[in-house]
């Protein structure tokens, strides 16, 4: 009971400082999704809601998850004491200590900005002046960051959402092999060396929707989630097999892109993928099933988004046979 009662504390210390960071408009909108009093408290709400076709808005947006599972490995070493102080002062607040010497002495930022460096002996960037460093996790939210920062060696977890950062070199992430997601929502990136994230083996979540990307770079066999919704995309764009090695491949989020077919072929690990608001219009028979083998199915494919395509889905019958579930899209 006692730990319950810590845990609801802490997701509401840890959600507070991701709110904090973030736009009025989106954190206002989070506000809204806050646990009240007497809601349950589940440590991991996302797992069982994710393929509840209800629940879209939910599913595109993984910030409740994320924040649990981000901090989840750092649970033994941060005491929620010493934790909110940090919490209190957001990236973008302080950016202006470091850039703008401000004479107002209520000015926290460089005080904690020294604390946390003098906790971390191991790297003394100044990337964690200007951004916050927790852990293994980096938060660079909406400080007009136009690159990507030199990243202490140890980063797991990369946040620079809702800033102007255009394009990401191969050096960017070079050697930092123990990244797990790069969260790189709401800048303008228009290209990626395709060498960028190639070495990053331990990449699981890469997370690029609102830029104005034209085509994938290549990418590492080991992501779990790809969201690319809302950008340029072409089929071009994409590489013919791009998807074929990724053996762990789960979440595939390609909406509101302009695609003109569905890329493939798809990983059978595959339990989500969002096409919708593309410009489709046909489909290979065997995207989603082998025709040869008529016994086999994908259980994991239940979440399958066409709508918003000029596709007449009823046109290819014998496509879904395998899958637990049509696709959501125009059947006429
Ligand atoms: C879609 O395809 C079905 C099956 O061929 C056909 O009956 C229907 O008229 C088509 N609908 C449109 C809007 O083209």
């Amino acid at each position: 009971m006692r730990l319950l009662a810590f845990l609801s504390l802490l997701a509401l210390v840890l959600q507070e400082s991701g709110t904090a960071s973030l736009p009025r408009k989106e954190r206002k909108r989070r506000e809204e999704q806050m646990p009240r009093e007497g809601d349950s408290f589940e440590v991991l709400p996302l797992g069982n809601d994710v393929l509840n076709p209800d629940n879209y808005g939910e599913v595109i947006d993984l910030s409740n998850y994320e924040e649990l599972t981000d901090y989840g490995d750092q649970l033994p070493e941060v005491k929620v004491t010493s934790f909110a102080p940090a919490t209190r002062i957001s990236p973008a607040k302080s950016t202006t200590a470091p850039r703008t010497p401000s004479s107002n002495p209520t000015m926290t930022r460089p005080t904690t900005a020294r604390l946390l460096l003098s906790s971390q002996p191991n790297h003394g960037l100044p990337t964690c002046l200007v951004c916050v460093c927790l852990g293994s996790s980096v938060y660079c939210d909406d400080i007009d960051l136009e690159d990507i920062p030199p990243l202490p060696r140890r980063t797991a977890y990369l946040y620079a959402r809702f800033n102007r950062i255009s394009r990401i070199r191969a050096e960017d992430f070079e050697g930092l092999t123990k990244l797990k997601r790069i969260d790189l929502s709401s800048n303008l990136i228009s290209s990626i060396d395709n060498d960028a994230f190639r070495l990053l083996h331990a990449l699981q979540d890469l997370i690029l929707p609102e830029n104005q990307l034209e085509a994938l770079p290549v990418l590492p066999s080991g992501i779990e989630i790809l969201d690319v919704r809302q950008n340029r995309l072409r089929s071009s764009g994409i590489q013919p097999v791009a998807f074929r090695a990724m053996e762990k491949l789960q979440f595939l989020y390609l909406s509101d892109n302009l695609l003109d077919s569905i890329p493939g072929p798809l990983p059978l690990s595959l339990r989500s993928v969002h096409l919708q608001n593309n410009l489709i219009e046909t489909m290979q028979r065997d995207v989603f099933c082998d025709p040869e083998e008529h016994k086999h199915t994908r259980r994991q494919l239940e979440d399958i988004r066409l709508d918003g395509n000029p596709i007449n889905l009823s046109l290819f019958p014998s496509a879904y046979f395998c899958l637990p579930r049509l696709p959501i899209g125009r059947f006429t």
